[in-house]
């Protein structure tokens, strides 16, 4: 909807008049589409204030610590519904009714098996590769094997496309641990929920197959519904960048899994565990929030901060209440989770973390949970891809849905001005 229009005067050029577009909830964004007749960009590194795109998935308001999938509270979510409902919700805009959800988990059901041959993609990995390079090169190559499904106009194919993702994810990142621990890899069982059959391709092993603690199984679905999607995120946007030139879903889900991996990103969960390693005692804790001040010193307190949320996290709230479930559940005195809870103590006095509303994020607590559970820290970053698929096959699909565009940014260009050739001999 555009009521209000912007005004904007470029020194020497006739004003321009900008629509200013009103969502359902959440700022008002200044419509700039128009302004490539006056020969200027906006110029916004870091997307601080641009809207990417239109939405109708995920809200955040940053400054109240909200987030709404399809209008739902994610603490709702959280404590009333599952992870495969919540998938559904992201996936087609409404709760299903009960026909609808046990079609649904039948259907994820069906296809959670990989192709056999997929198997031997493994071997060309080092075992000691991390689990991340794997996952980013077995889901891509998920588009070799399914090509029945490729045609990106095609609803119905990427209505299957996005199935198979969802229902084959916790089978190629149960696969890449037990092939980084050299055990033969585990067939999915579907008599299990989505969550205690991951747990179980990732711990049982073809000669002991132990049951599945339903109440680790249900935090295990809890992480994955905390992940499910964050709106337009670095990983989101990136798999929207990809689909945006017709790319396949699967190769659109491998760079998002590339664009998660990094620290600042997915890859914070990890982060944080290595960062409790390294301070090792509450004793040192003084010396770490000192250095993550120190302007000069790259350090970052891993877990803390958040582009958008700048209070606490809703999701950092939930996941701190089920580490204590998971924890007491398991009987575990975990001396992490108290230098945890001590850094944050000490980090949230400290004014320069006031100042700046840096609260600890989703990542602060989930390390601590999924180590407890007994997931390695080098598998914490796959854990989020698993989970997060949802969110990008589901932005994914609501782009294509509708009119797009190739996402193509503009620049602008501080290099050399044109100049002639220099040959070799000539050079100083
Ligand atoms: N430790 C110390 N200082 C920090 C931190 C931190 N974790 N985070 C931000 N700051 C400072 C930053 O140096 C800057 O200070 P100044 O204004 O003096 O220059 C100020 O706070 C604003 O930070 P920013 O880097 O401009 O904020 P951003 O929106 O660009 O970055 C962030 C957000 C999440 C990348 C950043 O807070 C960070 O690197 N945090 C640690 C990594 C992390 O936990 N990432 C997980 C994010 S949540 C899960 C997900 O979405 O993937």
């Amino acid at each position: 909807m555009a009521d209000k229009k912007a005004q904007l005067i470029i020194e020497g050029a006739a004003p321009v008049e900008l629509p200013i577009l009103t969502g359902t909830m959440g700022p008002d964004v200044v419509d700039v589409r128009g302004l490539t007749a006056t020969g200027s960009y906006t110029f916004d590194p870091g997307f601080m204030s641009t809207a990417s795109c239109e939405s109708q998935i995920t809200f955040i308001d940053g400054d109240k610590g909200v987030l709404l999938h399809r209008g739902y509270p994610i603490e709702q979510l959280a404590e009333k519904s599952d992870y495969l409902e919540t998938c559904y919700l992201l996936l087609k805009g409404e709760l299903p009714n009960a026909a609808q959800k046990e079609q649904f988990v039948s259907t994820i059901k069906n296809h959670t098996m990989v192709h056999e041959q997929l198997k031997s993609f493994f071997n060309g990995f080092r075992r000691d590769a991390h689990p991340m390079a794997v996952m980013c090169g077995v889901v891509g190559a998920l588009s070799a094997f399914y090509h029945d499904s490729l045609d990106i106009n095609d609803p119905r194919h990427r209505e299957i496309s996005a199935m198979r993702l969802i229902a084959k994810m916790p089978t190629i990142a149960a696969m890449v641990y037990k092939y980084s621990m050299g055990q033969p890899m585990m067939y999915p069982r579907n008599d299990l929920t989505y969550a205690e059959n991951f747990l179980h391709m990732m711990f049982n092993t073809p000669c002991e197959t132990k049951p599945i603690s339903p109440i680790l199984g249900k935090a295990m679905d809890r992480i994955f519904i905390l992940h499910a999607d964050h709106e337009q995120n670095a990983s989101t946007s990136t798999v929207r960048l990809a689909g945006s030139s017709g790319a396949n879903p699967f190769a659109c889900i491998a760079a998002g899994i590339a664009a998660l991996w990094g620290p600042a990103h997915g890859g914070a969960n990890e982060a944080v565990l290595r960062m409790l390693d390294e301070i090792g005692d509450v004793s040192n804790i003084d010396k770490f929030v000192a250095k993550a001040k120190d302007k000069n010193d790259p350090f970052k307190l891993m877990g803390f901060g958040h582009r958008v949320y700048k209070n606490f996290d809703p999701r950092a709230k939930v996941m701190k209440q089920t580490c204590d479930e998971v924890l007491s559940e398991l009987g575990i005195n975990d001396p992490q989770l108290e230098l945890a809870m001590k850094l944050e103590e000490l980090a949230r006095q400290d004014p320069y973390f006031k100042e700046r509303n840096l609260y600890p994020n989703v990542d602060f607590y989930s390390g601590i949970i999924l180590k407890a559970i007994g997931i390695p820290t080098s598998m914490f970053t796959v854990i989020f891809a698993l989970a997060r698929t949802v969110g990008w096959i589901s932005h994914w699909q609501e782009m294509l849905s509708s009119p797009y565009k190739i996402g193509r940014p503009r620049q602008l260009y501080t290099g050399h001005q044109e100049r002639n050739f220099v040959g070799l001999s000539d050079r100083k």
